[in-house]
This record gives structure tokens, sequence and C-alpha cells, in this order.
């Protein structure tokens, strides 16, 4: 028997589920890679940009030193494209990275933080590593409602994490609400508007959060290379905050938490709106071709502004049959039962064909009934 005591928050933590591997699918599965289409994990369909790949070929003999851990060019650069100073930038190995250390520089054991049903499930996962406690808000419509979380706040809230787009559902707040919202929180506690998405968004629904960073020195802004930039497998988020926080956080943050390819491949991605611009397109596309097929085939899907759906089958029995019929027949897409939405499927915008290819699994599932 182990010895080793093991603190009751961190023993009861369930682990993060990510979309299946391509990779381990094939080898499960017995399944070619060629013929696997992994529409799982809301990643761009597109890869990387052609400057940010070049970006990666013409550097990658610097990985042999430590990356800046300052990344003062990588700083820069976002500076430059959104008007931001430099401190009030902290960059992570991914977003994660960012809510983590949100959690880990503001929450003591016993604190409590705040979170809405059915969203992003890396909020309550950091909030229990650190022994805090996680209070879940009841959604309105799968959306987040924000008076709820007025009404649950007290004095040991210390931080209030809220996605927008949220994952899975993809719902999206009204600019209003959350003005309405960041106007009523006490200014003690740290909000973090969580905008992974942003950058699938339309003008009319782009965010205004970085315009709002001076005037709530509460709120946190975290964005994501991983999703319209499509760098997930080399991880890069960053935050956006007044330069407290950020001095704050950047006292914890691991020194070389995020790498040299990263770096530079960031750098050359936001200096490529058109590829931005194109993936938006294939989104825009991908979704109305998907949701069309949906509704073609009468099943219920919840309205997103992300590059993902949730739609919703007869049942959790009926999602286990799907999910499996699509995963043996080469497509993975994401069960999202852990997010108490046991009858849903997530699945991710791809490209034309790969959607297709999704609609048709879809199709011939029909006899069973949704
Ligand atoms: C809402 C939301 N926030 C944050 C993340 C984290 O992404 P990353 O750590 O790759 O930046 C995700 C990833 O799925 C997400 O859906």
């Amino acid at each position: 028997m182990n010895s080793i005591v093991i603190p009751d928050y961190i023993n009861s933590i369930l682990p993060y589920q990510g979309g299946r591997p391509i990779k381990e699918v094939a080898r499960e599965l017995n399944i070619p890679e060629g013929n696997i289409v992994k529409l799982a994990s809301n990643e761009n369909p597109l890869g990387i940009s052609p400057k940010a790949k070049k970006a990666i070929e013409d550097n990658i003999s610097d990985i042999s030193r430590y990356p800046d851990g300052n990344a003062y060019y990588l700083k820069e650069a976002i500076h430059k494209k959104f008007n931001i100073l430099t401190s009030q930038i902290i960059l992570g190995n991914g977003s994660n990275d960012i809510l983590e250390l949100v959690a880990r520089t503001f929450l003591a054991p016993n604190d409590e933080a705040i979170f809405s049903e059915h969203a992003f499930a890396v909020y309550s996962l950091v909030i229990q590593s650190v022994g805090a406690k996680g209070i879940e808000v009841p959604s309105s419509n799968y959306s987040h409602d924000l008076e709820k979380f007025l009404t649950a706040i007290n004095k040991k809230t210390k931080v209030i994490y809220i996605a927008n787009p949220n994952n899975p559902t993809g719902t999206l707040i009204e600019k209003s609400k959350l003005k309405f919202f960041l106007n009523n929180v006490p200014k003690h506690i740290v909000v973090v508007l969580d905008e992974a998405y942003d950058e699938y968004l339309h003008d009319d629904a782009k965010s205004e959060g970085f315009n709002w960073i001076s005037q709530y020195e509460n709120l946190l802004i975290s964005r994501s290379f991983s999703k319209a930039y499509g760098l997930a497998g080399l991880r890069l988020g960053y935050g956006v905050s007044s330069p407290f926080i950020i001095e704050v956080m950047n006292r914890i943050r691991q020194p070389f938490n995020v790498n040299a390819l990263v770096q530079t491949a960031a750098i050359a991605s936001l200096d490529d709106d058109e590829f931005i611009s194109r993936s938006r397109v294939v989104n825009d596309l991908g979704m109305n071709q998907i949701t069309s097929a949906l509704t073609s085939l009468r099943i219920e899907f919840i309205r997103s502004y992300g590059n993902f759906v949730a739609f919703k089958l007869k049942d959790e029995q009926a999602a286990i049959m799907y999910y499996q019929h699509l995963l043996k027949n080469g497509v993975i897409v994401r069960p999202i039962a852990n997010y108490k939405m046991p009858s849903f499927l997530r699945v991710s915008i791809g490209l034309e064909h790969e959607n297709d290819r999704f609609i048709n699994i879809l199709r011939s599932c029909n006899p069973i009934g949704f």
C-alpha cells in the first residue's frame, strides 16, 4: 500500500479528457491514419499560416538554446497589433497555462471561484488543484447567466471565469450584459474573460475586451493561438490585464513556459491577417454545411459562435452509439457527458470533404433513430 498522503482536493480530481489523437485511434481500430478525420479538438483544419510555417523552418536551429523567457519580440508584436502595453501582457504555454496561473496566483485553499454550468472544463480543474472551491452557476439555455453569477458572489469569491464564446456550447454573451456584469462585480475579484475563439467572430460580435482593460483593473482577457491561428501543437496563449495583475502572475510563471519556435511562429502569424480571414470563411461555410445537414436530419443543435457545434441525440445511449459508429468509420468527434450534456456530441468544423464524411456517416446511422 502506498503511504503517500494526497490532499483530498487532489485525490478527487477527474483528469481532463481531450479529443482522441489520430494515432491512438489508428492503432486501436487498425485504420490507416490517412483515413481518419479528427473533428474533436476545435483545431484549424487549414493548419497554420504559411508565414508561420516558414518562420518555424527558418528558426528550427535555435531550439538548442533556451527561449527568451520574456518573449520580448512576441510581446512587441502583440503590442503593435492590438495597441496593448507590453506590461499588460502575460504569455502562457497555451491559454490553459494562463487559466491555471490565475488560479495559482489569486486563489488560496477555501477561497471560492465561480464558473458556469457547461463551461470549459479546465476552470473547475485549476480551481480544485489549488484547494479552492468551485461554484458552478446554473446556465440559462446552455449560456452563462451573469445575473445569477452576481448573486453567487460572497466574501470568499476571489476569481470568476467566463468563456465567451463558451466551449462546448458555442454560446456568446451579449456585450451589454457583460458590461453590466463588469460594472457590478466587486473590484477585488479577478474576472477572467476567456476568448479562445474570438478570431472566429464577425466584426459586430467581436470582443471589445481589450478596450475595457483600462476601465476594469480586475479584468483579464485570455486568448489562444491554438484555434484560428492553428498552433495548438506548439502551445501558446496570452493574458491581457492591468500591469498590477500581470506583474503578480509573472512572479510564479515558469521562466521558460513559452518555447522558441512558437514565439517566432506567433509573430509571423500575427502578420498574416489573410490566413485568419480565410480560416473564418472556411469556418462559416463549414458551419453552414454541418448545421444545414443537422437540420435536414432533424437533429437539434445549439447555435454556435465558435468552430464547433454541439448537437443533441435522443438520449445518452444514442449519443454513445453515434460516437462509436462515427469512430469505427474513422471520424473522431467529442462526447460531452462530462459537461453534464450526456445526450450531446460536439463536432469541430473541418474542411468541406471532412464535414461531408461526418455528415454521410451520421446519415448512415439514421435507421437507429435520433
Ligand atoms: C474556451 C477555451 N478556453 C481555453 C482553451 C485552451 O486552449 P489552449 O490551452 O490550447 O490555448 C480551450 C481549448 O479547447 C477552450 O475551448
